[in-house]
């Protein structure tokens, strides 16, 4: 494989891929802690602090791209706000320390804690606002599936390529009134959907694995920070997706444009939004279809996490069993 590593060494980026590991995991248990209280703002305050509180030791040089806002909007993890050691490869990071805030509050399954870490200056650096994608898993002939195609023919195309009738396909979409006419276009065409309510990072990763999750195609309009997530995870571990930046007012168009995109029109491959290559993270918070939720015992917290590294291709699924819990105060 020619592709280059995060940063310089092969070696730090193995290393780098299991580190990161332990940032997820800490996010998820503090904001687990909360699941259920209702308390959006608290539970996701408590993922940011401890997310950051982990990244402030990783040896890196990084810089967050994509994070809780703003400078002037968002005290910790901002856009720009340089994370780590400063001694290590420099990196463009890309974060949510809790993907999924009102499930979390709600303690409904889906909530994960997540992060993406890529070579320097090669993250699509999102505005806040919505994007609309498509994704689709790994095997399939290269656009089988185009964001500006009707839902029909897409859903038509993906079932010759995979060698059934739409009616073995299944599509994901966010429940918004916002996407009424695409889920009658998918269900006219034949397909069925399966409707979450948030938490459209793993919808996407779902598309990876059709064989365990019963999901072929992930469709809609949901976060832009949450495509650039997903689209790090598909860079590793296979699939296509196309997204482009909802940008309907002057307003938007002015944020992204300080933020350097140049064309509000443009199409993005996965290629567009991750140039380089990178390492995803994800832990469970509540439990859901991809990990399990954060599972408190007496001597033990439990945690479960998928970290991915796209120089390899290599997925690993971590099941922690922590002791220490004086660390996860
Ligand atoms: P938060 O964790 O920020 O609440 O995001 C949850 C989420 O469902 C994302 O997965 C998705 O991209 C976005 O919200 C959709 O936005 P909206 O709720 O405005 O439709």
């Amino acid at each position: 494989m020619s592709a280059k590593p995060v940063g310089q060494d092969s070696r730090l980026e193995r290393a780098l891929s299991l580190e990161i590991v332990r940032v997820t995991e800490r996010a998820a248990v503090a904001a687990a802690r909360l699941r259920g209280r209702g308390a959006e703002k608290k539970s996701d305050q408590a993922a940011v602090d401890a997310m950051r509180r982990e990244l402030s030791g990783l040896a890196i040089d990084g810089t967050v791209v994509i994070g809780e806002g703003e400078m002037d909007e968002a005290p910790m993890l901002f856009i720009g706000e340089k994370v780590g050691t400063g001694s290590g490869p420099k990196v463009d990071i890309a974060v949510d320390p809790l993907e999924g805030t009102t499930l979390c509050a709600k303690n409904m399954p889906g909530a994960i804690a997540t992060l993406a870490l890529a070579q320097d200056g090669t993250l699509l650096h999102a505005p806040d606002i919505y994007m609309d994608k498509i994704a689709v898993g790994p095997g399939y002939p290269r656009s089988v599936v185009d964001l500006d195609a009707p839902a029909d023919e897409n859903i038509v195309n993906l079932a010759k390529a995979k060698g059934v009738k739409p009616e073995a396909i299944t599509a994901m979409i966010l429940d918004r009134p916002r996407h009424a006419d695409l889920i009658g276009a998918v269900r006219k065409a034949g397909a069925a959907v399966s409707l979450i309510t948030d938490g459209d990072v793993a919808g996407v990763i779902h598309t990876a694995d059709p064989e365990k999750t019963g999901i072929d195609i992930y469709l809609g309009i949901g976060g832009a920070p949450e495509g650039v997530l997903a689209a790090a995870a598909l860079r590793c571990i296979g699939g296509q997706m196309q997204t482009r930046l909802v940008l309907d007012t002057e307003e938007k168009r002015e944020r992204a444009a300080k933020m350097g995109i140049k064309d509000p029109r443009r199409k993005y491959q996965i290629e567009d939004m991750v140039k380089g290559e990178c390492l995803f993270a994800a832990t469970g918070v509540t439990d859901g279809r991809m990990l399990r939720g954060v599972q408190f015992g007496r001597d033990v917290i439990e945690t479960d996490t998928v970290v991915m590294r796209s120089t390899s291709g290599t997925i690993r699924w971590i099941r922690a069993e922590h002791r220490h819990l004086d660390k996860f105060k």
